[in-house]
């Protein structure tokens, strides 16, 4: 029988205290809080990290009868989901997001096994570095639309502008082609809402630690609310993006010569890998969907913590002037030449990873380390939050400050490879095999973004309206609260440059 007890600060909490657990020597569980949670409040980070003052680089916290160990130091991270990846790597099976939306599939969802494996090979072939050359013309058309778009938005700087849509269309257009070789013409066409909204449900229903249906078994049972919620979003998926697969089943079959794309490979080694559609819409959805949200979430969160960093923005600014000039936009091949923006960009990450929690893994076997037992089916979470305001990593890390990466010349994907964890940039796209596959065309998709944006505008607060940099929406990515800025053009080359090459009039909102 369970036994709630609910604290003065509103917390629900079991009352029995923290079952003791060692093995059969003694080896105990790492500590940790004792009581049982049976979910976490929003901004859960912020317990979290105040449990990490407490107990340290490695705790345990009870989600009902699901233990969870959190790691918040880069060695304990390195030592557990990179060393030891093979006890390390697999996904516990959470009732909304692995059961009942994802279903197992995904790339995310799934167990460290040999569908995983599949899965994951058939991604990395598509996002690999080498891979992801061949899109890299189709991103930069993107970002010369994205920074178009915005200039036509904000009326040659005169009305405040709501980037989400626009950061929204530019990343999703990115993973329609590579996923679907398709991308949507205008901000306002429906699919944009329509994808998009998918993405934020998604969000909002799978927060590690936000759902007592996840924790509380009886609960799964019953017809609630958020198990509908979940079971709709499962449905939506298969039905928008099963739809945009047939398009390009449809494609394939009258023989035409269908761009290379995702789906393209998915349909035609269908047989040979085993796939089910469930699989396919599932693999889709992983590029369409987790492809999208993190990363358009990025580039919003700069677009927020710009207007209060007018020094920050001058220096990118010089920086621009300096190595790419007036008379064309930065593409790819500027990246190494431009150190400052990539700090701006690490510094982003570091300051709002979309993810804090990552994605939790989960243990294949008992474990002991150094002293401590972690049994089989732990979940262990990735604490990024307090991985990013280590203050010996990063000293006075409330502070947003770019300078800290000054003599960083490494990309994200090159430095999680670093043997030494603490000099690793940040953890934002996860650690060991599961780490984010996407990671290479994620860092292009944001350099292309930030290093236009900043090339053609002043980002300049509307007047008493600053975006909020504390808050957010989400429980597992998270994005700003909806906010506006000006982008003013910063100089007479701007319009001239932005609004000829690829003329597209749709796109004019
Ligand atoms: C700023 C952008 C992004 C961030 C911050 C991000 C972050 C993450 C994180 C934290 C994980 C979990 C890693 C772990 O378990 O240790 C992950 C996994 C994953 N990401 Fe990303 N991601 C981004 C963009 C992308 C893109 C563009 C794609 C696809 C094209 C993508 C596809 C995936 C997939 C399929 C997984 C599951 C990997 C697995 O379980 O083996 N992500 N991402």
């Amino acid at each position: 029988m369970q036994s709630w007890l609910v604290l003065h600060n509103g917390w629900v909490v079991h009352r029995g205290f923290k079952r003791s657990t060692a093995t059969g020597d003694g080896n105990p569980i790492p500590p940790g809080p004792l009581f049982r949670f049976p979910f976490l409040p929003k901004y859960p980070e912020r317990i979290l990290h105040r449990w990490t003052k407490q107990y340290g680089s490695i705790y345990s916290v009870w989600m009902g009868n699901q233990l969870f160990v959190v790691m918040n130091d880069p060695e304990v991270a390195r030592d557990l989901l990179v060393i030891h990846g093979a006890n390390f790597s697999s996904r516990w099976s959470y009732f909304m997001k692995n059961q009942t939306i994802l279903q197992g599939g995904a790339i995310t969802a799934t167990p460290y096994n040999e569908t995983w494996r599949k899965h994951r090979r058939i991604a990395n072939t598509i996002l690999a570095p080498k891979a992801i050359k061949r899109y890299h013309s189709t991103l930069q058309y993107e970002a010369h639309m994205l920074v178009r778009s915005l200039y036509y938005g904000t009326q040659n700087g005169t009305i405040p502008v709501n980037p989400a849509r626009y950061a929204g269309r530019y990343v999703l257009n990115n993973m329609l082609s590579v996923t679907f070789a398709t991308r949507i013409g205008s901000v306002t066409d429906p699919l944009i809402k329509k994808t998009l909204s998918l993405g934020d449900e998604f969000m909002m229903l799978t927060g590690p630690w936000s759902n007592a249906i996840d924790f509380i078994k009886p609960l799964q049972w019953m017809p609630t609310r958020i198990r509908s919620r979940g079971r709709k979003l499962h449905q939506d998926f298969l039905d928008v993006y099963g739809a945009m697969i047939l398009l390009v089943k449809k494609r394939m079959e009258s023989g035409e010569d269908a761009p290379d794309c995702l789906v393209k490979s998915l349909l035609k080694s269908q047989e040979e890998e085993e796939l089910s559609w469930t699989d396919i819409c599932m693999l889709a959805t992983a590029f369409a969907t987790g492809g999208s949200h993190s990363t358009s979430g990025t580039i919003q969160w700069f677009l927020a913590f710009m207007p209060s960093h007018p020094e920050i923005q001058a220096k990118a600014h010089e920086e621009l002037d300096c190595m790419v000039g007036r008379d064309r936009l930065p593409t790819l091949n500027d990246e190494m030449r431009l150190p400052y923006v990539r700090a701006i960009i690490k510094e982003v990450l570091r300051c709002r990873a979309p993810f804090w929690m990552a994605t939790p893994h989960c243990s294949d076997n008992d474990f002991v380390y150094k002293g401590m037992y972690i049994p089989v089916n732990t979940v262990m979470i990735l604490n990024c939050y307090s991985l990013h305001h280590n203050e010996e990593r990063y000293p006075e890390p409330f502070t947003f400050n770019p300078d800290r990466f000054a003599d960083d010349n490494l990309s994200s994907t090159e430095s999680s490879k670093l043997s030494n964890a603490m000099e690793r940039d940040h953890w934002a796209f996860g650690a060991g095999r599961r780490i984010c596959p996407g990671m290479p065309i994620a860092e292009n998709e944001i350099f292309l973004a930030v290093s236009r944006l900043l090339w053609a505008f002043s980002i300049q607060i509307v007047p008493g309206k600053p975006p909020c940099l504390e808050e957010y929406e989400g429980n597992s990515g998270r994005t700003p609260l909806p906010f506006k800025v000006m982008l003013v053009p910063r100089h007479e080359n701007v319009e001239a440059i932005l609004t000829t090459n690829g003329e597209i009039p749709d796109l004019r909102v």
